[in-house]
């Protein structure tokens, strides 16, 4: 019998996850099907206790709903939440386990990958600029620093990411005080390129050989282009969702698929 996952979210038409895991299952030689689910706004438990009865066997979850996806307790099931997760205080991935659901956060690690293994950045020792404060933001602190990367985190609200920064044991500062202050890595966390908003970056923030790394894909970035204009190597966040994906599709079935391949399938 085929087993079936979906990602869950609102809006989900534009999802290119189906895609990927379809790639993948292709690849390897799963026998999965892999749809695109919208669940109402108010909701997202409703949708995955349905689902569940349906017999799915995993979920991806995304936006708004990985702060639910964390916080999820189906009735008469057990849990069991990752350190990632736990860290995020979100969750992207879902696996069914008979009366047990296991909740996991496989974003960072995305990132991480993406970084290491198809940009070929090696993160051990790296400055390491990750700009905002939000959900994004918190989903990719610990891998980054289990890689080893040295972190300081900044936001257009200082305090969240002071915040953020104690929690974690990490450097933080506003974004006055990254004048003078240069980095290996600066990552956008943040969703002002949703709206085409500039993040008031100095000029030479960027350290020789820097990539500039947006989390968004699809188009270029006022953050991409401001990188771009001053040097750096610039990266969307493409590799990241193909990297996250394969992370949960090796959660759901122990397979690992190759992600270059499926990376070079979906770039123009
Ligand atoms: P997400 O879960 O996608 O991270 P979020 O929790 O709403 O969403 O966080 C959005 C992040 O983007 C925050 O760090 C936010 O900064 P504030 O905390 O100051 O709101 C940041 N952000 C959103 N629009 C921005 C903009 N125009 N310029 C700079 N930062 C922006």
């Amino acid at each position: 019998m085929t087993d079936r996952y979906a990602v869950i979210g609102n809006p989900i038409s534009h999802s290119k996850s189906p895609l990927i895991h379809r790639m993948f299952a292709e690849q390897t030689g799963q026998d999965i099907s892999y749809e695109a689910i919208e669940a109402p706004l108010d909701g997202f438990e409703r949708k995955i206790r349905e689902l569940i009865s349906l017999g799915y066997k995993g979920f991806n979850v995304t936006v708004p709903f990985k702060q639910k996806a964390f916080q999820l307790i189906p009735d008469g099931m057990s849990t069991c939440i990752s350190e990632d997760a736990q860290n995020a205080m979100a969750a992207n991935t879902l696996k069914l386990l008979g009366n047990q659901i296991n909740i996991d956060n496989t974003d960072g690690i995305g990132l991480a990958r993406d970084l290491e293994n198809n940009l070929a950045i090696k993160l051990k020792g790296k400055q390491l600029l990750l700009i905002g404060a939000g959900g994004a933001s918190r989903g990719v602190l610990s891998p980054l620093r289990r890689a080893g990367a040295k972190i300081t985190i900044t936001n257009r609200t200082a305090d969240k990411a002071h915040f953020l920064a104690k929690r974690f044991h990490m450097a933080s500062c506003s974004y006055d005080e990254l004048w003078g202050k240069q980095f290996d890595i600066v990552v956008n966390a943040t969703s002002a390129g949703l709206t085409d908003s500039r993040i008031p970056l100095p000029d030479n923030i960027f350290a020789t050989n820097a990539l500039a790394y947006d989390m968004m894909y699809g188009r270029e970035t006022p953050f991409m282009a401001f990188a771009r204009a001053r040097g750096a190597r610039v990266a969307d966040g493409l590799g990241m969702l193909v990297e996250q994906a394969a992370e949960a599709f090796f959660i759901w079935r122990g397979v690992r698929p190759d992600t270059r391949a499926v990376l070079a399938a979906l770039r123009p």
